[in-house]
């Protein structure tokens, strides 16, 4: 059998290279060059320092694993799950958590959707007020507090990354969150997905 392409380390690795060098000219150098527009077209607000310590929960328990935060912009999903996303949406997130699994319904608006007290119940046990639901509790996020030793940090590297934060609100991060349970700090996260955007379709 002749030799062919694929017993070549060489052309192995130049074909690796200019397939990556094309993917690079494709997605990101546009997204690099239009992201001064997205900043000025996006609604987004950033989080509140308490906001910001509830996502962090959101990420360590693992809720991005059962549920997305990316509507698509097909009919029967905007009718189950709200408004649906666009790229300027996402400029203060870092990182992503839009999600792959959909096990629970997507969260992107949710904020508009219940009250504090149902959120509190609902992750006390989910079965308090979805008697079917299969999602766990998790009651000890109202049991155990925040230090907000960190907030201020995590900011730091968030005003590095280009949100913009003032130094006021970096200082007076940690009272915000200092002595606030892990749930309190999660609802008020749950409770801004989608409202900074809504605007847009109210009008
Ligand atoms: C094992 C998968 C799973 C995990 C992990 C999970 N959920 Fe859920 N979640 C579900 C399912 C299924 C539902 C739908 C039934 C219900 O409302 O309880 C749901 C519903 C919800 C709802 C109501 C959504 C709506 O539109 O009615 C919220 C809010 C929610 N989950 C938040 C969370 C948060 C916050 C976490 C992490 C602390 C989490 N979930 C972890 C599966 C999961």
């Amino acid at each position: 059998m002749s030799k062919d392409f694929t017993h070549s380390v060489v052309i192995l690795i130049i074909s690796i290279v200019v397939v990556s060098a094309m993917s690079l000219l494709v997605w990101v150098v546009p997204n690099v060059l239009t992201s001064s527009d997205l900043k000025k077209d996006s609604l987004a607000k950033r989080l509140t320092p308490l906001q910001l310590a509830g996502r962090d929960v959101y990420i360590s328990e693992g809720c991005h694993v059962c549920h997305t935060q990316l509507v698509r912009p097909l009919e029967p999903e905007i009718k189950r799950s709200g408004r649906a996303n666009k790229e300027s949406d996402d400029i203060y997130e870092h990182p992503f958590l839009w999600g792959s699994k959909r096990t629970g319904p997507d969260l992107t608006n949710v904020g508009l959707k219940y009250s504090d007290e149902w959120h509190i119940y609902h992750l006390i046990n989910p079965r308090n007020v979805v008697p079917s639901s299969i999602m766990p509790s998790y009651p000890w996020l109202f049991e155990q507090t925040l230090s907000g030793e960190d907030i201020g940090k995590k900011m730091e590297v968030l005003q590095f990354l280009g949100v913009p934060y003032t130094q006021a609100e970096i200082s007076d991060a940690r009272l915000e969150v200092r002595g606030k349970t892990k749930g309190e700090a999660l609802v008020s996260y749950l409770q801004s997905l989608g409202v900074d955007t809504s605007m847009e379709v109210l009008k």
